[in-house]
């Protein structure tokens, strides 16, 4: 007998460990390890980043941040993508601002932002920033106009208009009181009849000791109006709008647009041999920041700015701003000599003593003046300097203060808890609770009468709370009224709530109370107690019950409930995995337009214009009824091998979606009759472009930027996907460019996903074309990345040089590699380069493209760079030629007409 019943228990136990083993490993599996190994690098520590409306977790490749989905931080609204047809071709945040997230319903929106345990004790100081697009999500072109909250305090009047093809941004210093609850509360807030929408939502600690405003008031906001990091030009267009410089430069993560024009009798500085590591001053500016000023020409010049439209809000009142300026010495002067410099801000002097600029000391001067809107001031050199006035960079913030405070922290602690105890879910329980007035949650009623608001009545009556009386009750200390009737509460009446000093009215009528009221409630003096309809309360004496049974019975039940739980939550966990990746499929299905095949002749105009033929029919242009232009992939019906490859690219569309993409419009499933649709690409493919009888040759810039361009596409297909995706066929005529001459990448007829860098994919089906394809892949059949690197290699070599990958003379094919290989060999770039562009372009740069490419044809394929590191070293030639250019501009052009910084060109981009 007792040997039969340890075997039982010793089952019990295995049973209990075996779940406790499943469910931990299922826990554990939702962690993504990178994520993980990203958030734990120290310089991230605190930062959250937030891509709004995304459904996944991902590695962001331009920042080199992990981007979170946003469905841990909000608990409202709907996630959309913007339309197809907005290009919001950014090289930082491009891809958060694709996807937002909106809010039809309720009021006021609010993301909980909850910082770090260790960051919220050494800091209550956080740089936030909200970026906002619309991108005609909705097909109604109405671009939304709403409120941003900070807190409990009013940070914007956000209106988008004007921003359809960009996005518009707030950054935000928030110094959080110093008892406050820790959670900081983002809220979008309706102010008219459109739907407010978000696409990122960002949170940096700052040190304390920096950004300092009057410390009178515990609770500030400063509103960043303009950050220019003075001196560094602007990219040229398109580039122009992606001008700022953002992590990693800046620790903290501040955005410096970049600004030259408007210079009169100015120039600038850049030395950049000079290095100013983050320690050198407490605001951590940037090296590439501080390394470029500006400076007069005439030491008794002064450095004059003026603005009068820095402020993004309608101007009321007058009200009071801060401005940073900051100034580094990054000269070195001969011996002896000095920089001294004075500051005046609105025509008065604003430093008690001039200020004498050390090598490579930055020093931050940071003055708060009042304003109507209109900001002006002068940097000169003192009679004593030796040099004329700089200037590094500077900051102009509005300053909010006096603002409300937020409920008691007590009251917010205790009323969160409630919620989340009871599971309560109410539309408008976001955000604090009482401020402001007019969103105050529903059933609470608060009094204003002391500086902190206080919630002095609870009514949850008929809210279908089960369980226990929460003890978190009786820490809403100035609570008068306390309504919980008409719902199933159970258990004792607890004496608790008879601690609430000022409890007038406690009404528990209609729930399942049991035991006796307690005598401290009933004797409470002035407590309206309603306690009627709890049919096992009893206000006196209560029939005397066996306390033993209900014990051993709770404990036994208590056991099953536990398995039960336990076993529910396996299946919930399971299901919820299931319903997740069910409920992508159904978006993806519906995000696409399936067309019939008569819509497909009658958009195409009964198969009218071809503009292309790919590996498995033809390709038509089409107008569809909106007058979106598109191309028309039509499967031919003889072709096998196509169905195979049209499937798998229409799959592998549906999953991938980049910017350096072309993407899918819609589907045509009909029978024998297939198609795909594209958005059409108004300039054709590279291979044209790159055609010896093509007029219209590519300047030098534009085909680095079509190279960077690609570069990324292949990135994303490489590294941004899981498993990574090798395209195959990488060749000029599946480089497609757009209006602007950005090109997007096409063609994934033959794309293949595999598991590893070392576990290659092999393939029995012959892939790619003649040109292009890796040697190294013709001889085994193994592709992997570095296939796709030696194509591209091969389309730089053709950039480079303008000439196809195979000429034909009338005896032969003749490879690019074979005539241009001796010629890098005999070091004449020159001659490599397309003649056609004549000296047009910056020797270095070509070089430098040259090796690119030169690096992606190696024979050994494990020295062929990744693409990332291909596409970061695009990048610098690119930027080798816009200094070159640069440097031409200002040479030639010195006088710049009066300044004009407004605040179109900072911080909000277009
Ligand atoms: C916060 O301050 C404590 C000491 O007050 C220190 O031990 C800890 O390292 C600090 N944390 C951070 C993130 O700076
Ligand atoms: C938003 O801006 C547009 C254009 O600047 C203006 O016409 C419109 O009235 C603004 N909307 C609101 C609600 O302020
Ligand atoms: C903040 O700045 C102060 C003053 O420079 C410095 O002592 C402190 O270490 C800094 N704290 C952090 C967390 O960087
Ligand atoms: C600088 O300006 C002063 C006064 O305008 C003028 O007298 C002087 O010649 C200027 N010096 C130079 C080097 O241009
Ligand atoms: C509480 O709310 C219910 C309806 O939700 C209402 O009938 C009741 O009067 C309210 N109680 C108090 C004390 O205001
Ligand atoms: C208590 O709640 C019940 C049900 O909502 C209501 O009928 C009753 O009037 C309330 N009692 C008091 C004293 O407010």
């Amino acid at each position: 007998m007792q040997i039969y019943n340890m075997k039982r228990e010793t089952q019990w136990i295995w049973f209990v460990l075996v779940l406790l083993f499943i469910t931990h490993t299922i826990s554990a599996l939702d962690k993504p390890v990178a994520r993980e190994m990203i958030n734990n690098k120290p310089e991230f520590s605190g930062f959250i980043s937030i891509d709004c409306g995304s459904e996944i977790d991902y590695l962001d490749s331009e920042s080199g941040m992990w981007y979170e989905s946003d469905n841990g931080y909000v608990e409202r609204g709907s996630n959309h993508m913007v339309s197809w047809n907005v290009d919001l071709n950014f090289r930082y945040f491009g891809k958060q601002l694709n996807t937002l997230r909106c809010f039809p319903e309720g009021e006021r929106n609010c993301y909980s932002l909850k910082p770090k345990e260790e960051q919220t004790k050494n800091s209550s100081k956080y740089l936030i920033r909200a970026l906002f697009s619309y991108g005609n999500y909705d097909g109604i072109n109405q671009a939304p106009c709403f409120d941003l909250y900070i807190g409990v305090n009013l940070a914007h009047k956000v209106n988008l208009s004007g921003y359809e093809n960009g996005y518009w941004n707030a950054e935000i210093i928030h110094t959080a009181p110093s008892a406050s609850t820790q959670t900081i509360d983002v809220c979008l807030v309706r102010s008219g009849p459109t739907i407010p929408c978000i696409a990122s939502l960002e949170l940096r600690p700052l040190n304390t000791s920096i950004y300092q405003t009057p410390p009178t008031d515990p609770q500030q906001l400063l509103i960043l109006q303009l950050r220019i990091d003075v001196g560094t030009p602007p990219l040229p267009p398109p580039y122009d709008s992606d001008s700022f410089f953002r992590y990693k430069d800046d620790v903290y993560d501040r955005t410096w647009r970049h600004n030259l024009d408007g210079m009169k009798d100015w120039y600038s500085l850049d030395m950049k041999s000079v290095n100013f590591d983050n320690g050198s001053s407490d605001y951590k500016l940037p090296s590439q920041v501080l390394r470029t000023a500006v400076q007069t020409r005439n030491v008794s010049k002064p450095l004059q700015f003026d603005f009068d439209n820095v402020f993004f809000e309608p101007l009321d009142k007058p009200f009071e701003y801060f401005i940073y300026f900051h100034f580094a010495e990054i000269e070195q002067l001969p011996r002896g000599q000095k920089r001294v410099i004075d500051i005046t801000l609105e025509f008065e002097p604003i430093l008690s003593h001039p200020l004498v600029l050390e090598y490579l000391k930055p020093v931050t001067v940071s003055p708060q003046k009042t304003t109507r809107g209109f900001v002006s001031f002068n940097i000169t050199a003192t009679s004593e300097s030796d040099a004329p006035p700089i200037l590094n960079a500077f900051e102009i913030y509005k300053l909010i203060t006096q603002l409300d405070s937020p409920t008691h922290t007590a009251d917010v602690g205790a009323i969160v808890d409630i919620k989340s105890t009871y599971q309560i879910s109410r539309l408008n329980w976001q955000g604090d609770p009482c401020v402001p007035k007019q969103y105050a949650w529903e059933g609470l009623i608060c009094s204003f009468s002391a500086t902190i608001p206080r919630i002095t009545s609870l009514n949850l009556s008929s809210s279908k709370l089960m369980g226990q009386i929460n003890m978190s009750f009786s820490h809403l200390t100035e609570l008068e009224f306390l309504d919980l009737s008409l719902n199933e509460l159970e258990g004792p009446l607890s004496e608790f709530l008879a601690e609430l000093p000022n409890l007038k009215l406690l009404n528990v009528t209609g729930n399942k109370l049991s035991g006796k009221v307690p005598k401290a409630l009933k004797e409470k003096a002035d407590l309206q107690l309603s306690v009627d309809d709890n049919p096992d309360l009893c206000m006196d004496s209560c029939n005397k019950k066996n306390f033993v049974t209900p014990l051993v019975a709770s404990l036994s039940a208590l056991i099953v409930i536990l398995f039960i739980a336990l076993g529910f939550w396996i299946i919930k966990r399971r299901q919820k995995v299931m319903l997740s990746d069910s409920k992508k499929g159904e978006s993806l299905t519906s995000k696409y337009r399936a067309f019939s095949y008569s819509e497909i002749l009658n958009i195409t105009e009964n198969l009218k214009t071809v503009i292309g033929e790919g590996g498995f029919g033809k390709v038509y242009f089409g107008i569809l009824q909106d007058n979106t232009q598109v191309a028309v992939k039509l499967l031919s019906s003889s072709s096998a091998q196509g169905y195979k490859e049209f499937r798998s690219e229409a799959q592998l569309l549906m999953i991938v979606h980049h910017r350096n993409l072309v993407s899918l419009i819609g589907y045509c499933d009909e029978g024998e009759n297939k198609a795909l649709i594209y958005e059409y690409m108004a300039n054709g493919s590279l291979h044209q472009h790159l055609s010896v009888n093509n007029p219209n040759f590519l300047k030098w810039n534009e085909r680095l930027i079509i190279a960077v361009d690609a570069a990324r596409g292949l990135d994303y297909l490489h590294n941004g996907c899981k498993p990574p995706l090798i395209h195959r066929d990488l060749k000029p005529s599946n480089i497609l460019l757009d209006q602007n001459m950005h090109s997007k990448i096409a063609d994934f007829g033959l794309c293949r996903a595999f598991r590893s860098d070392t576990d290659s994919h092999i393939s029995t089906l012959p892939a790619g074309t003649l040109g292009y394809v890796d040697p190294e892949f013709q001889r085994t059949g193994n592709s992997n990345k570095k296939s796709d690197i030696y194509s591209f290699g091969i389309i730089l070599f053709e950039l480079i040089t303008g000439q196809h990958a195979l000429s034909r003379t009338p005896e032969k094919n003749v490879h690019i590699l074979e005539w241009v290989i001796p010629m890098v060999e005999t070091g004449d770039v020159h001659n490599i380069v397309d003649p056609r562009l004549k000296e047009e372009f910056n020797i270095n740069s070509a070089w430098k493209a040259v090796e690119i490419a030169l690096s992606c044809i190696s024979p050994a394929t494990a020295e062929r760079p990744d693409i990332s590191q291909i596409l970061a070293e695009l990048k610098e030639c690119l930027s080798l030629d816009i200094v070159q250019r640069h440097v031409k501009r200002t040479k030639t052009i010195f006088e710049f007409t009066s300044l004009r910084i407004d605040s179109e060109i900072s911080p909000s981009a277009r």
